[in-house]
Parts: structure tokens; C-alpha cells; sequence
């Protein structure tokens, strides 16, 4: 059996959480691959919400759902991920059946404007509220550079003492291979 590769296992843990016309959240859209992705899954009866706080980001995603007419199920917001809870809209809180993070800088983008960890550990705790019942946070953790490592670290010492009672939180990692490749973690809602 071949052991699922670390983006493609992010990708089945999304597919079997979310359904046509699900609500489901991209907290970081970057150029926009993994909205188009979820765009797809929950199609023209769902909604997907998509956060970062990049212009150049926004603009990015934008055209590659013009491009594979994906718009119309997707609502961009230009905002820190750490106001989820107050730009979503309360009907759809309690609702959401997948979330994916992709921490780190923009590819080909500024490397200098990276994901916080104070602020991706507030985004969890709020997307984790919104959740229905066994629906899931998939987080890719990029760790090769150094602010990478250090949120690794917090996320990592937050994420284990999550009640056990309200989420089950796994670990997906290869762990002998060399520079740091990324890795994921996922919680689900009891
Ligand atoms: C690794 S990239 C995401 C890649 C993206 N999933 C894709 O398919 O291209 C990380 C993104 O997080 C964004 N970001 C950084 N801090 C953020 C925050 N507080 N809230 C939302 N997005 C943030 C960055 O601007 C960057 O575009």
C-alpha cells in the first residue's frame, strides 16, 4: 500500500467531511488553489468563505475562480482569519463542515508577511465554534523557515490540550525525511 502523500491526504480529509452545498471556510486563499478546490466540492448550492489579508492574494483567487467559473459560490474577504467568527454570517455558524489552513508566506508572493501564530491559534478556536458536529480543520504546516518552526511550536502546545471532549485532533507526518517537509494537522468536531 502506498502511504497517501501529505497534500493529497489534506485533500481526502476535506472531500470526506464536505457535500454538495455545504458551507466551508479556506482561512488562507494565497493564489486561490485550495478555494477552487472547495468551490468544487460544495458547488453551486454552497458557499465557500475565503479569508487572507493580502490584496495581492484576494486579487490572485479572484481570477482563477473567473477563470474555472467558480465565483458565484465564493465570498472573499480581505481580513485576518482572526475575525472569522464576527464576518461570518450567524446563520451559518454551527454549520461549517470543512476549514483548511495553509500557514506560511504567499507563494511568489512578499516572504515577509507569513501567518502568526497568536492569530492562526484565535482563527482555530473560532472556526472549531462554527463547526457542525464532525466537521474538520485541516491545517498544512509549513515549518522550513524559521517563523514556520516557531508557530509549529505554539500550535503544536495549543492544539494537544484541546478537550478531548469537544475534538478529536490528529497528526499526519513523515517523519525521517530531510528539510522539514510540511505536515498536517486536523481536528475534527465531536
Ligand atoms: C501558504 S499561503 C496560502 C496558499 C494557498 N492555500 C494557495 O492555494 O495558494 C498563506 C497565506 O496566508 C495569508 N495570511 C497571513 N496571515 C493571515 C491572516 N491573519 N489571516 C488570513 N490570511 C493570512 C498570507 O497572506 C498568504 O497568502
Amino acid at each position: 500500500m502506498k502511504l497517501e502523500r501529505i497534500l493529497p491526504f489534506a485533500r481526502s480529509l476535506l472531500e470526506r467531511a464536505i457535500s454538495p452545498g455545504d458551507i466551508v471556510i479556506d482561512a488562507t486563499v494565497g493564489n486561490g488553489h485550495d478555494t477552487v478546490f472547495l468551490a468544487n466540492l460544495v458547488g453551486s448550492n454552497g458557499r465557500v468563505y475565503g479569508f487572507d489579508i493580502q490584496e495581492e492574494a484576494i486579487n490572485n483567487t479572484k481570477v482563477r475562480l473567473e477563470e474555472q467559473e467558480w465565483s458565484e459560490q465564493v465570498t472573499l474577504f480581505q481580513t485576518g482569519h482572526e475575525n472569522i467568527l464576527a464576518t461570518i454570517p450567524p446563520l451559518h455558524h454551527g454549520k461549517i463542515t470543512g476549514a483548511v489552513f495553509n500557514l506560511g508566506y504567499l507563494p511568489g508572493g512578499d516572504k515577509e508577511i507569513v501567518t502568526k501564530p497568536v492569530t492562526t491559534i484565535e482563527a482555530i478556536d473560532q472556526i472549531i465554534e462554527l463547526l457542525a458536529p464532525e466537521g474538520i480543520i485541516v491545517i498544512v504546516i509549513y515549518h522550513g523557515h524559521i517563523e514556520g518552526a516557531v508557530e509549529r511550536d505554539y500550535l503544536l502546545r495549543y492544539i494537544r490540550h484541546l478537550d478531548q471532549s469537544i475534538v478529536h485532533v490528529l497528526q499526519y507526518q513523515f517523519i525521517n525525511q530531510k528539510n522539514n517537509p510540511p505536515f498536517i494537522i486536523a481536528i475534527e468536531k465531536r
